[in-house]
């Protein structure tokens, strides 16, 4: 028994195994014929849905789609009505306690508001996660802290700084920290680049890039940003009609036949991306890891 829903490293393991694509490739999310209402209102129908490990996967879709209702959805903080989700190969909203701690074990998020507690420092809220899923001493939680202080890019002194003394990117990356609190194999991000500028964006999806080179990260991605789409996401998934239009690399957007994505890939601000971007776009390495 766990005292305080805690579980010992030893025992984060899943009883099932993992689920895996034709060509054997792993899937961390599997999702199948989500449906999810709220009310009369359906936000999602019959959605299918798959991220590979080792991939950034970039979801986007007009505005008040239901983006972030489906991310809800998979972290179990939303019902569906329909529809079967797997995170890594377990089927996390019936599983059972242990399967669904080391599930929370493996996945680390940053939503898209309230990013930090206001309240804590920035070294005490990349600990929250530690506090709540592991038994560590203070100071091992001080100094893992502070290890994912470098790993984000950020200068010592910012870890005790509260999130109000933060410039707009060093609380994204304050977040991220926290995201990566307990070394998951996926971080799911909610819009990681609004509202900062291009430069911040940039840096940012540069270091989302360098996590998933140096650390084999899998990345969910909700996002606006072109620029992102465009020169960090290995694969882009389209919300659109409440389901998945289109799954695939940029080259399938490019070629996909619906107005929406069309406008969208192909519009004004698309073209100048890709402009600009060439040579970020051709370099792109490794396709899904
Ligand atoms: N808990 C909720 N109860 C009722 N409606 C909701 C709830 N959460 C989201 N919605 C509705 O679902 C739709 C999709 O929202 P959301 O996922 O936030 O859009 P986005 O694609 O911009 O992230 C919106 O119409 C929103 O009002
Ligand atoms: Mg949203």
């Amino acid at each position: 028994m766990h005292a305080e829903g805690t579980i010992p490293v030893e025992n984060a393991r899943l009883s099932s195994a993992a689920t895996r694509d034709e060509s054997g490739k792993e899937v961390f999310i599997r999702a199948r014929g989500v449906t999810v209402r709220f009310g009369a209102k359906t936000i999602l129908e019959n959605l299918d849905l798959d991220v590979r490990r080792g991939e950034i996967m970039g979801f986007v879709g007009p505005s008040g789609t239901g983006k972030s209702v489906l991310l809800r959805t998979i972290l179990g903080l939303n019902q569906k009505q329909a529809g079967t989700i797997e995170v890594f190969g377990v089927d996390y909203e019936n599983a059972n306690d242990r399967d669904r701690l080391a599930v929370e074990r493996r996945w680390g998020v940053l939503f898209q508001h309230g990013a930090l507690f206001s309240s804590l420092t920035v070294l005490e809220n990349i600990q929250v996660p530690m506090r709540e899923y592991l038994r560590l001493s203070p100071k091992l939680m001080d100094e893992l802290a502070r290890l994912k202080i470098d790993l984000v890019g950020l200068a010592q002194d910012a870890a005790d700084k509260y999130p109000s003394e933060l410039s707009g990117g060093m609380i994204k990356r304050a977040a991220l920290a926290r995201a990566l609190s307990l070394d998951p194999d996926i971080v799911f991000l909610d819009e990681p680049t609004s509202g900062l500028d291009p430069i911040g964006a940039a840096d940012f999806d540069e270091l989302i890039m360098t996590l998933r080179d140096t650390l084999g990260l899998s990345v969910y991605m909700v996002t606006h940003d072109l620029d992102s789409l465009f020169q960090a996401c290995d694969r882009i998934a389209v919300l659109g009609d409440r389901k998945v239009l289109v799954e695939g690399p940029l080259s399938t957007m490019l070629e996909y036949d619906h107005p929406w994505v069309k406008s969208y890939f192909h519009g004004k601000r698309a073209r100048t991306v890709v402009h600009n971007g060439k040579s970020v776009v051709q370099s792109k390495p490794n396709g899904a890891g």
